[in-house]
């Protein structure tokens, strides 16, 4: 059943802290990614000289945050490839290139053709699927199951951030087999890691917060959703949510990219949501939210606690997230995002987790 809750996605929204612990504990040994259990050996992470992700909708959108995590950290190259048009660009794949494709039910068709495609030129493959035994899982060389139990509602939330567990223990397990990190840098990034349920259950505690800052978007009829780097990237799986489930019009837009083109959009009447988590963006952030609000526009902001901001007044609607080191803030802020989303569906009387026109597995091309 639902758990007392009104809908799946609520409950699945809660269940988060507990899947990941889930998804993650089993992989760690001595403080550190392991993979035994899955039989992926070193080599496959030691010898490719590039990454392709492949991936449809949210699993895609995990495969933008983890392109973000090694190319960072590992320095090689990532491709996120969009499942579905994977084919049409002549793909270049190869012995060297290893493939990830990421999906939660696992059967999704495009993922499924374009992971085959891969493996007959030769890449090798790691699958990361929730559905045990599901054919991309089968397809695969390797598969890391995310743990995160029966995904009902179609909105993807739970399988999303598992998704994101399995990918900082690929990136953190890449850096261990390719000898790059200090025993001290791996364990540390390690504990962050485990940190991420606990973490994440304190912005859970905080869901009436959250379902007040819904209040600003739920009359809108445009919503834009800004941000950098990896903000830019959890934003576009949080612009994907709040379309899926309350059918209003958002866009997620690098921030930099707004003056190219959209900022014209932009009024007294477009909610913009702002994510500010990366020490290294802050305050070109902090300046592109400065354009919007020069326009009119009412900002929800998304930022670290005890990050300092001026002119108090302007910032009627800030959320602080609970501090974790950067490239872990992906994870509170999803969680904030889903909950919007789920909160603006609810509020509009919406079938939350049968938004129209929409299935939870997409077997047709
Ligand atoms: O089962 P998969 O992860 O392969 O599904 C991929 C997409 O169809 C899926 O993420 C879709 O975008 C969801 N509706 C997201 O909420």
């Amino acid at each position: 059943g639902k758990g007392g809750y009104p809908f799946y996605m609520e409950k699945e929204i809660m269940e988060q802290p507990q899947v990941i612990a889930e998804t993650i504990l089993p992989r760690i040994k001595d403080g550190k990614p392991d993979f035994s259990e899955e039989g992926i050996p070193d080599q496959i992470l030691k010898d490719c000289k590039r990454i392709c992700v492949i991936a449809c909708g949210t699993a895609m959108h995990a495969g933008l945050v983890g392109k973000s995590l090694i190319q960072a950290m590992i320095g090689i190259h990532v491709d996120v490839v969009m499942a579905s048009e994977f084919m049409y660009n002549d793909p270049v794949v190869n012995k060297d290139t290893l493939v990830i494709a990421i999906s939660q039910s696992g059967e999704t068709i495009d993922t499924l053709e374009a992971l085959k495609f891969a493996r007959k030129c030769g890449s090798p493959s790691i699958s990361v699927v929730n559905v045990k035994g599901a054919s991309i899982a089968r397809a695969s060389e390797y598969v890391i199951y995310t743990n995160a139990g029966p995904e009902i509602a179609v909105a993807s939330t739970k399988a999303y951030t598992t998704q994101l567990a399995v990918l900082y223990l690929i990136t953190a397990r890449m850096a261990m087999a390719r000898g790059l990190w200090e025993e001290e840098r791996l364990l540390s990034f390690m504990n962050e890691l485990q940190r991420v349920p606990q973490v994440m259950a304190k912005v859970l505690d905080t869901k009436e917060e959250i379902h007040r800052l819904a209040g600003v978007i739920l009359n809108a009829q445009d919503v834009f959703m800004i941000g950098r780097g990896l903000d830019y990237s959890i934003l576009l799986e949080g612009s994907l949510k709040l379309k899926e489930v309350s059918y209003i019009h958002s866009e997620a837009y690098a921030s930099g990219e707004l003056k190219h083109g959209t900022i014209a959009l932009i009024t007294e009447d477009t909610p913009v949501v702002a994510v500010v988590t990366q020490d290294k963006l802050k305050s070109k952030e902090i300046s592109n939210i400065r354009e919007v609000q020069s326009r009119g526009a009412r900002v929800v902001l998304l930022i670290k606690e005890n990050e300092t901001l001026d002119e108090g007044e302007q910032w009627s609607c800030v959320y602080r997230l609970p501090k974790m080191d950067d490239p872990f803030m992906v994870m509170p802020a999803s969680i904030v995002l889903q909950l919007i989303a789920y909160f603006v569906s609810l509020d509009k009387g919406l079938d939350v987790d049968k938004p129209r026109n929409l299935a939870k597995v997409v077997t047709v091309e």
